[in-house]
């Protein structure tokens, strides 16, 4: 039955030695593993990734549950260290830098919805808006007025003072893109950001996405919906760890 069967790897890119990346590659993976250790047995999650992300693109990574994804998207944003392989982000080996230079790199850089939220409970929605903000140097007036855009951009002024407690679970998941993208970041990943939406609210998501790309952002969405894979210029399939051709 094609739904156990375990999927041929895709014919892996030439690998290219150490410190090149493709023309305009703002993130490139060179043979990238992750596995976890079972008494003497070990298993793989991801297998020998090898990929470029270019500057401005806007990929879907896409795949059955288990498949790696969200994996991979923890590892390229930098939460992740126990992996070997290679991986460079704006030029800097990210695979030789320590956890303090890694933190500084993608607080910079990086907007980051996670499946699961991951919102600060003890903190408000506003409070947890200003978070990424705290990161950058703007000054306090400037930050309260971006955190008011984006409450009435996402249409939750009324849930500022609210706990993510509080909060339905879609409610939570409009917070927790609106805090990935209120800083600009070069990057954005996002593990299913819609997954807990209405479908015209997971709509104004994409579009969202589909507008910030066009500015000059790049995308990394992970996503089970064809519809929003469709918003991406690529789509990256996973199989049991390995890059797949085949959808
Ligand atoms: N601590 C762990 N020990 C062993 N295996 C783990 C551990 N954490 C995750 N895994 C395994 O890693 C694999 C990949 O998990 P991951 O969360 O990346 O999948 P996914 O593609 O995001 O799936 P989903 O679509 O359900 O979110 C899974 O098979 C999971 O069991
Ligand atoms: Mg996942």
């Amino acid at each position: 039955m094609a739904f156990f069967s375990r999927s041929t790897p895709a014919a892996q890119p030439e690998f290219q030695p150490e410190g090149t990346l493709a023309p305009n590659a703002l993130i490139g993976l060179r043979n990238l593993e992750k596995s976890y250790a079972h008494g003497t047995s070990r298993t793989y999650v991801l297998r020998r990734i090898t990929m470029d992300v270019k500057e401005g693109e806007f990929i879907s990574i896409m795949g059955p549950s288990g498949a790696g994804k969200s994996t991979l998207l923890h590892i390229v944003g930098m939460h992740d260290s126990a992996w070997t392989g290679d991986y460079y982000f704006l030029d800097q080996p990210v695979h030789r830098l320590g956890a303090k230079d890694r933190a500084k790199l993608h607080k910079q850089h990086i907007g980051f919805v996670f499946q699961s939220y991951h919102l600060l409970d003890h903190l408000t929605v506003y409070e947890n808006l200003d978070i990424p903000l705290s990161y950058r140097d703007i000054k306090k007036a400037e930050r309260e007025s971006m955190v008011c855009d984006i409450l009435d951009k996402f249409a939750i002024v009324g849930k500022k003072d609210l706990y993510p407690n509080q909060l339905s679970g879609g409610q939570q998941q409009l917070v927790a893109v609106a805090r990935a993208v209120i800083s600009n970041p070069k990057v954005i990943l996002a593990d299913e950001p819609t997954g807990n939406l209405h479908s015209s609210q997971g709509k104004e998501i994409m579009e969202l996405f589909r507008k910030l790309n066009e500015t000059g952002t790049t995308i990394i969405q992970v996503t089970h919906s064809e519809a929003n894979a469709e918003y991406g210029s690529r789509i990256v399939q996973l199989r049991d760890g390995w890059v797949v051709d085949e959808p």
